[in-house]
């Protein structure tokens, strides 16, 4: 065992594992293929699985979780499973809905974490993304701190052992840390993070109120191919890196979260891929090496591209584009 911890501690006393599987796919991509990669990843050793309402691939980890503990390999409890209160269930009277909705899809009784997916609301409604006539985003307007008082009913339930939050900025997050008459603190905030943005502010921040960082798009995530931005998995800094510890640019990229304290996701529906980036845990980065990479940062941003006009819309993501 090295610096970097397999479990990190959530201020609640729970504990996350420092390495999730992602299980985000593009709509094209048969929701059977996330069923098998999630086996495929629990067989691995991978204990942390996140998940989100609005991915729509529930019913298929929640069959693979379940293939998983008939045979052996796994217990509800060695699983910590992650997911996200979506953006049409914030009105208050919801929040529950949609949560029960997921447990339901997944044959589980409680989640391991209940994240509010976006500080942005959408009306209520079946669809996903609702939209008026002329094809324009349908927002709601909910007080966030509502919303965070549902989230504490989730956990008063037993639904979600843990509650935190996702995409919210430092101004978002200290509305909830100084809302009055606050129960439950928020344990993690889930945003991209990768050597091109890697927070840094906004990781100080949550340190210092004892927020859990947690990393998505570590790798670069599954950008529009089309666009013409850089892909980290490419840059010479990571190559140099990877030659010198004899390790992939992907395992470089997450052992640089660990080491400073981030837990960090990763999708692959590969098989080689998935074994791979459990080795993170083998091998150690230098503080050269780390200072190295956090010279990469560029401050920038690989929106999720089927939400990118709600991001833009949003106001957390201006100028500075480091949530602060
Ligand atoms: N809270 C949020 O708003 C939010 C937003 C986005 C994502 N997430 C979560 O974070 C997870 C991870 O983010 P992400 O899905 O955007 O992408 P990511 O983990 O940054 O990148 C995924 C891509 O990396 C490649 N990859 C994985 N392991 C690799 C390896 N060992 N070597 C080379 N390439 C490798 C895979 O490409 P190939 O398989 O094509 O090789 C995969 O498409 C999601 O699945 C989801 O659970 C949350």
């Amino acid at each position: 065992m090295n610096s970097k911890h397999q479990y990190v501690e959530l201020s609640d006393g729970y504990f996350i594992p420092a390495l999730g599987f992602g299980t985000y796919k593009p709509e094209e991509v048969p929701n059977c293929k996330t069923k098998e990669a999630t086996k495929i990843a629990i067989e691995a050793g991978l204990r942390h699985i996140d998940c989100a309402y609005v991915y729509q691939v529930e019913e298929e980890v929640g069959l693979a979780i379940r293939s998983k503990r008939a045979d052996g390999t796994v217990k509800r409890e060695d699983i910590f499973y992650t997911t996200k209160l979506w953006s049409t269930f914030h009105r208050p009277k919801l929040a529950q809905s949609c949560l029960e909705r997921s447990l339901k899809k997944l044959h589980l009784d409680y989640v391991d974490l209940y994240l509010i997916h976006y500080p942005l609301s959408m009306k209520p409604g079946e669809e996903l993304y609702p939209r008026d006539e002329n094809g324009k985003l349908m927002y709601d307007t909910v007080d966030l701190c509502a919303i965070w008082e549902a989230m504490e009913k989730c956990k008063d339930a037993g639904l979600a052992k843990s509650i935190g939050v996702s995409n919210f900025n430092r101004r978002q997050l200290e509305m909830i840390l100084n809302k009055p008459g606050l129960r439950y603190k928020l344990v993690c905030n889930q945003v991209e993070c990768h050597v091109y943005l890697n927070q840094k502010k906004l990781l100080d921040f949550c340190k210092s109120k004892n927020i859990v960082l947690v990393a998505y798009g570590a790798l670069g995530t599954q950008r529009d191919k089309k666009m013409s931005s850089p892909v980290p998995l490419e840059d010479p800094v990571l190559g140099a890196l990877a030659k010198k510890h004899k390790r992939s640019l992907a395992l470089i990229a997450l052992c640089y979260q660990l080491q400073r304290g981030v837990v960090v996701l990763a999708q692959s529906l590969k098989k080689n891929e998935i074994k791979e980036n459990i080795q993170v845990f083998d091998f150690e980065l230098t503080s050269k090496d780390m200072k190295d990479l956090d010279g990469m940062n560029r401050n920038l941003r690989y929106l999720p591209y089927k939400i990118k006009d709600i991001i833009a819309l949003m106001y957390c993501f201006d100028k500075q584009d480091e949530y602060e």
